[in-house]
């Protein structure tokens, strides 16, 4: 039997709630159809957003999105996305999939999104081919409150106010699709366009600059000799099974493939703790956080759909490296303090998937809406002993955990069972606490669970009952490939 232990005297970091983010890009059926459907359209909207989604989008809790990409964010020139809608500028999104991009979702329709849902937009500016004027104008736009070009053409569009605008990046992947810059390149680019990022009124921008792709750590040392300039840095880290040909398939896989899969996606815990040196070398207080903002499976696209459209299924191993991942980015919430997962609707790890006017939940979003409770919370210390599993020349365990307090006292415990074959029991004791409830909920199945527009249902939560209540804890017995929350009253 396994021992887990939370000591609640033990208060380690606030969770921030913007490590439950998500990313929006103009990709595929993300943007247009999963989100966005226009005014005129016969799926039920409010301003051209689709109801359906919105509702489901907020009942995750979801805090922060991240637009408008991603790669499409380094070609974007948001002038484009402005104005009356029957003349704006109609181009190839050259980057995904040669389609038509129409410009009818733009800077205004972004923030009534954002408005809809209740969360924070984070925006992410052009560096690769854009200039520093237009950087510079985007957020005089977007946030100017007075007279100046850019208000008086915001007030023109229909919207008086200016918004309130904290997270913006300074670019995307500038190390690839943003332009291929070495890192003392963009260092130097970065500290420029920065410059005119400015602050307006009492809108105070939080600057997120382009960090590492996986585990380049000589970009994260690059960048850290300038962290005056910046507050946040960004690391980009996406788990697929096979790295040549082909990247895996979302619905086909062995259990060498499964292992292979939950060890890659633990890889994280590695990059959140080396990057992390290296930031903690440059900045000890932790004032910059690291921002992982793209993360996630990504597999083959789905048989007959357009390869650069990134449409992929979601089964419950996609929930396992959801749920392994959250409880990473909960323990290493001293340093983390957002995380955007890749993307929001219809493409790679997406926590909904739409077809015309249907709309299906998958087990990422079960995940997600199950984890909120720790939003806001304080992380706990706590630690489980564990089985450990060997793939992909990575030792990973069994059992993943966190545990987290919120402002009332009660205590939520997330536990990840990663195998997908073996069940795991454990006795949880939780520190000078007389426990008076507990309650628990699963999400579990075969790995290859998943739902279709057909059944919708193959996998959603459940009531988790099989655990013994004792005077300090529980003794539980997780099953294989599962995802469990206890919420305990002490
Ligand atoms: O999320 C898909 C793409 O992955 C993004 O556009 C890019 O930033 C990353 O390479």
């Amino acid at each position: 039997m396994e021992k887990y232990l939370i000591n609640p005297n033990q208060k380690i970091s606030h969770i921030n709630k913007n490590i439950y983010g998500h990313f929006s890009e103009h990709l595929g059926r993300c943007i247009y159809e999963g989100l966005y459907v226009g005014e005129d359209s016969d799926i039920p909207n409010v301003n051209g957003m689709r109801c359906d989604v919105v509702n489901a989008l907020k009942e995750m809790k979801i805090p922060v999105l991240r637009w408008p990409g991603g790669c499409f964010a380094d070609e974007y020139h948001w002038k484009d996305g402005i104005g009356d809608k029957a003349t704006r500028k109609k181009m190839i999104n050259t980057h995904w999939g040669g389609v038509v991009e129409d410009n009818s979702f733009g800077t205004h329709e972004f923030f009534e999104l954002c408005a809809q849902l209740g969360c924070e937009p984070y925006i992410c500016g052009n560096v690769g081919s854009g200039t520093v004027q237009e950087m510079n104008e985007w957020v005089e736009y977007m946030t100017f409150d007075g007279t100046s070009p850019m208000a008086e053409l915001r007030k023109k569009n229909g919207r008086k106010a200016p918004w309130k605008l904290k997270f913006f990046g300074v670019g995307n992947e500038n190390w690839g699709c943003g332009g291929n810059m070495t890192p003392q390149f963009y260092a130097d680019t970065y500290r420029r366009y920065q410059t005119y990022v400015r602050n307006y009124g009492g809108n105070w921008i939080y600057k997120i600059a382009c960090g590492p792709n996986d585990a380049d750590y000589k970009w994260t040392e690059t960048l850290m000799q300038n962290c005056r300039h910046f507050s946040g840095l960004s690391l980009h880290y996406y788990t697929t099974p096979h790295v040549y040909e082909t990247r895996g398939k979302a619905l086909e896989f062995d259990a060498a493939e499964y292992e292979t899969t939950i060890s890659k996606a633990y890889k994280m815990e590695e990059l959140l703790t080396r990057h992390g040196e290296i930031m903690n070398r440059y900045d000890p207080q932790k004032r910059v956080s690291f921002v992982v903002d793209e993360w996630g499976t990504w597999y083959d696209v789905e048989a007959g759909t357009n390869p650069g459209f990134l449409y992929q299924q979601n089964t419950m191993r996609d929930a396992i490296v959801a749920g392994l991942t959250l409880n990473l980015f909960n323990k290493h919430s001293d340093r983390v303090r957002m995380a955007n997962i890749a993307q929001l609707v219809n493409v790679l790890q997406a926590v909904i998937l739409t077809d015309g006017a249907d709309m299906l939940l998958t087990p990422t979003y079960h995940v997600f809406k199950m984890f909120a409770d720790h939003q806001e919370n304080t992380l706990l210390g706590s630690y489980i002993t564990t089985k450990t599993y060997n793939a992909d020349k990575r030792d990973y365990p069994q059992l993943v955990e966190s545990a987290s307090i919120d402002d009332n006292g009660v205590i939520y415990a997330t536990v990840v069972n990663t195998s997908e074959t073996e069940s795991a029991e454990f006795k949880c004791q939780i520190a000078d606490t007389a426990v008076i409830s507990v309650k628990a909920e699963i999400l579990s199945g075969d790995a290859h669970d998943h739902n279709t527009f057909e059944h919708k249902d193959v996998v959603k939560p459940a009531d988790f009952t099989d655990f013994t209540r004792s005077a300090d804890g529980f003794t539980a017995k997780l099953p294989a490939c599962a995802v469990v929350k206890f919420t305990i009253n002490g």
